[in-house]
């Protein structure tokens, strides 16, 4: 049998896989150029994670997007073998782009910093000066830690539920930033209530179990803003809360989404796609999609 080679394949994969927005996303950010491409979904174990990879190599895959849970994994494997990783990926500890070249090489990058960075830009949210507090230590955490850290904020505060994960992150990032000017704290939820923050972000799961994380009510400086990385059809359950507690706006994760996607786009095919009418399309997608 012939086995069918793709010239411009791409996927994501994870495990859940068949809610993400990848496909949608990268074939909207395509047409914008008549670039034809082939964008899967891959669901995967443990155990078939890597068989997979390589059979999308062997049927001409170029690029891959990694979520939850394999990002990490990922991570480690191109440590092992030595393989091209980012400062952003290095910083994560954590890789959710893959680009495969001619000669068999891989290289990871995590885009998830970035494109958090840049919604904030597009927000017009100021960092610069600014007080940060940073809710979770998981690997939505991690991932935004190293590019936020870098953009001149006067204190960046850690908290989480086990606040032993907070502090690890807290020394790593230390260590690696070269952003001296900036305090990078950690503690438990409880510690929150030490200053009034200009944005609260939040980088836990609590919103997917439409649960918020436990702290205090009183964070919430003049003219603050709340990110709760998580998205959904309505407003989650921590931006609500931050609503009646004083954060002057709220907003959720999906510009985030859409950032991160166009960052990786960058990477695969070194053209930048204009973000705004995906967004404009996934903020409209009926409610079962
Ligand atoms: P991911 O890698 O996708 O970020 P994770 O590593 O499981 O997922 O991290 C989830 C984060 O959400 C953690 O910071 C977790 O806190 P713990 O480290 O204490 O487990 C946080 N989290 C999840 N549910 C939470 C809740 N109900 N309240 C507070 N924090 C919560």
């Amino acid at each position: 049998m012939i086995k069918k080679i793709h010239r411009n394949y791409y996927a994501v994969i994870g495990n859940p896989i068949k809610h993400s927005y990848s496909p949608r996303i990268h074939n909207l950010f395509s047409e914008q150029f008549n670039l034809h491409i082939k964008y899967e979904l891959l669901l995967a174990t443990r155990t078939n994670l890597f068989d997979n990879i390589k059979k999308f190599i062997e049927s001409g895959g170029k690029g891959l997007n990694i979520t939850v849970p394999f990002k990490e994994e990922i991570f480690k494997s191109l440590i092992k073998c030595n393989g091209n990783i980012s400062k952003h990926a290095s910083l994560a500890k954590s890789v959710n782009t893959l680009y495969f070249t001619k000669n068999g090489e891989w290289h990871g990058h995590n885009t998830d910093g970035i494109g958090f960075i840049k919604d904030l830009y597009l927000k017009n949210i100021a960092l610069k000066g600014s007080k940060v507090l940073l809710i979770g230590a998981g690997g939505a955490a991690r991932g935004i830690l190293g590019p936020l850290s870098e953009e001149g904020c006067e204190h960046i505060h850690i908290v989480n539920r086990t606040s032993e994960k907070a502090q690890e992150i807290c020394q790593f990032v230390n260590q690696y930033t070269d952003q001296r000017s900036t305090i990078i704290s950690s503690g438990n939820l409880e510690s929150s209530q030490q200053d009034k923050w200009n944005l609260v972000i939040n980088a836990t799961t609590s919103s997917l179990k439409n649960v918020l994380p436990n702290i205090p009510e009183k964070i919430y400086a003049d003219n603050s803003t709340a990110y709760d990385m998580m998205y959904g059809i309505n407003d989650t359950i921590f931006m609500k809360n931050a609503k009646r507690n004083g954060a002057k706006q709220c907003f959720d994760g999906l510009g985030m989404l859409v950032l991160q996607a166009a960052e990786s786009f960058f990477v695969w095919h070194r053209i930048y796609p204009n973000i705004y009418p995906v967004l404009t399309s996934l903020r409209n997608m009926p409610k079962n999609l």
